[in-house]
């Protein structure tokens, strides 16, 4: 293990998926897994396979897929837990097993109610048995930074005993600031008996906006793994962003002298990804992969970018995979040309799949004349968010109303050999559409937000509609893209519905 080589860790399919309302799919996880191998993370946190009968098939079947990446399954200090998670990752390339119990006195007293014997013992049983089965076992004392010291020590310790290769230190609250957690690990690597043989890592919390600090300053303290996730997703406010992680680790390389195994080029193309099949938009001053991340405003700057790049811009746009596309299809090119695109786009489907991606391509590029190359991946990350749903919008038609009549919709949704056909009535028209879903489907849904954007620029752009829903006492996201809003909208909100019904 060469010293100046930190390991990223990605959470995004485990805990950046408790984000509220994100519920992916099978398909949708291993895509999102595939392209996390190809930016060269080192380990993917592939669920909790204990937690559902989703979790688990989806663990297993990244196992059988992922053979670069470690894939690493989450358990509690259980053995039904751990007995679980190794079923699920065995059959994986490199397989691991994330095992965690809390060790501040607050969780053990109201949550526990353990002694802190007792939870020494639950971790020196809980890494014990992961290494029964697996050589790389993590361990994670939960909620370490409002932990007294001296306990967190031994439970350490008790886990290296066992045979832990990997201790993870986590903010779970998001409790700590940055001088303080160097000095939690600074005081870790002094009194843990055995630290030198594992690998430091860190989990950071977001709820108070430093998360990527705290992560930087324990890797200046000796942490050689950071835990992290696309976009910043995770519980709460989040965990610590996967990108700005790399992108420090890179861009600051003259000062920290750290190195990471991940291609950066491939990082916007996984934020898009992650956005798209999550449902989670990504705000637009987003630090590397915002939509402003790299656009200047004022005359100064844009006067001095193009004299010098670098006299505004501490990173080349390039680098993180920002690249015009230069792919246009028009509404006379072919299945072959698609299909060639999409993989120049890094997307590589079946026969099936790469048919009816098509015939939706083909209704957008009849309506829009040509696709540019966001056009076509929007189209193929909503083939792949819709795959296997169970109701599909097969026809609607919209009034606007006027004096005389309110706004209506009559929507047709089909799936398998049903057919159901409403209308309703509404204060607008993603209103009326939105009800006659409702009762075409007879579900319960109330929204709570939602957002409308373009692919890209021009009139005629594709509509990208985000909505926050609660179906059914369970809250979820849905995503749908057209050249027309409120078919956008129809299909956004058919799309959070349909994940309830999954
Ligand atoms: O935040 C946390 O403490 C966790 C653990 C399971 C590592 O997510
Ligand atoms: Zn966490």
């Amino acid at each position: 293990m060469s010293d100046d080589r930190v390991y990223i860790f990605d959470t995004t399919l485990r805990d950046g998926e408790q984000s509220p309302g994100i519920s992916l799919g099978v398909r949708e996880k291993l895509e999102i897994a595939e392209q996390l191998q190809r930016l060269g993370v080192d380990i993917i946190e592939a669920g909790f396979p204990a937690t559902s009968q989703g979790d688990f098939d989806a663990v297993t079947q990244l196992s059988a897929r992922i053979s670069d990446s470690v894939v690493c399954a989450l358990a509690r200090a259980r053995s039904e837990d751990i007995d679980r998670a190794w079923e699920a990752v065995k059959g994986a390339a490199k397989p691991r097993i994330h095992t965690f119990v809390s060790t501040s006195d607050i969780h053990l007293e109201h949550q526990l109610r353990k002694t802190r014997d007792e939870v020494l013992e639950m971790a020196r049983a809980s890494v014990g048995r992961a290494r029964g089965y697996c050589e790389d076992v993590e361990f994670s004392p939960m909620d370490a930074t409002r932990s007294d010291p001296e306990f967190l020590y031994r439970v350490l310790e008790a886990a290296i005993g066992e045979g832990a290769t990997t201790l993870n230190i986590p903010d779970t609250v998001g409790y700590s600031i940055p001088d303080e957690f160097a000095e939690i690990i600074r005081g870790i690597f002094e009194n843990v008996a055995g630290i030198a043989g594992v690998v430091v890592s860190v989990h950071c919390h977001n709820d108070l906006g430093l998360a990527v600090a705290n992560s930087l300053s324990a890797v200046e303290a000796g942490a050689r793994q950071v835990e992290c996730a696309v976009n910043g997703l995770g519980e709460r406010a989040g965990n610590a962003s996967l990108e700005e992680i790399v992108m420090t680790l890179k861009v600051r390389q003259d000062r920290l002298g750290l190195k990471t195994g991940i291609n950066s080029t491939e990082i916007s193309r996984t934020s898009r990804l992650v956005s798209m099949l999550t449902g989670y938009p990504v705000q637009p001053n987003k630090a590397v992969v915002g939509r402003n991340a790299f656009a200047h405003e004022s005359g100064i700057h844009q006067d001095g970018v193009l004299k010098e790049r670098t006299t505004y811009e501490i990173m080349d746009a390039a680098s993180v995979g920002l690249v015009e596309s230069d792919i246009v299809l028009g509404k006379h090119s072919g299945r072959h040309a698609l299909k060639e695109q999409l993989e120049r786009l890094g997307y590589f489907l079946g026969e099936d799949e790469l048919n009816q991606a098509f015939k939706r391509f083909k209704e957008l590029a009849d309506k829009k004349g040509s696709l540019s190359g966001e056009d076509i991946e929007a189209v193929a990350l909503e083939y792949i968010r819709t795959e296997g749903q169970r109701w599909k919008l097969t026809a609607y038609e919209v009034h606007s109303g006027g004096k005389e009549a309110p706004p209506s919709a009559t929507v047709t949704l089909e799936r398998e050999d049903e057919r159901v056909t409403e209308r309703a009535i509404g204060d607008g028209m993603v209103d009326a559409t939105c009800k006659a879903i409702r009762a075409a489907l007879k579900v319960d849904a109330k929204l709570y937000a939602m957002t409308v954007e373009a692919i890209t620029a021009g009139l005629d752009a594709i509509g990208d509609v985000t909505m926050q829903l609660e179906v059914e006492g369970r809250r979820v996201v849905g995503r749908g893209v057209s050249t027309d809003i409120v078919e956008a909208a129809a299909r956004a909100y058919l799309n959070a519905i349909n994940k309830v019904l999954r």
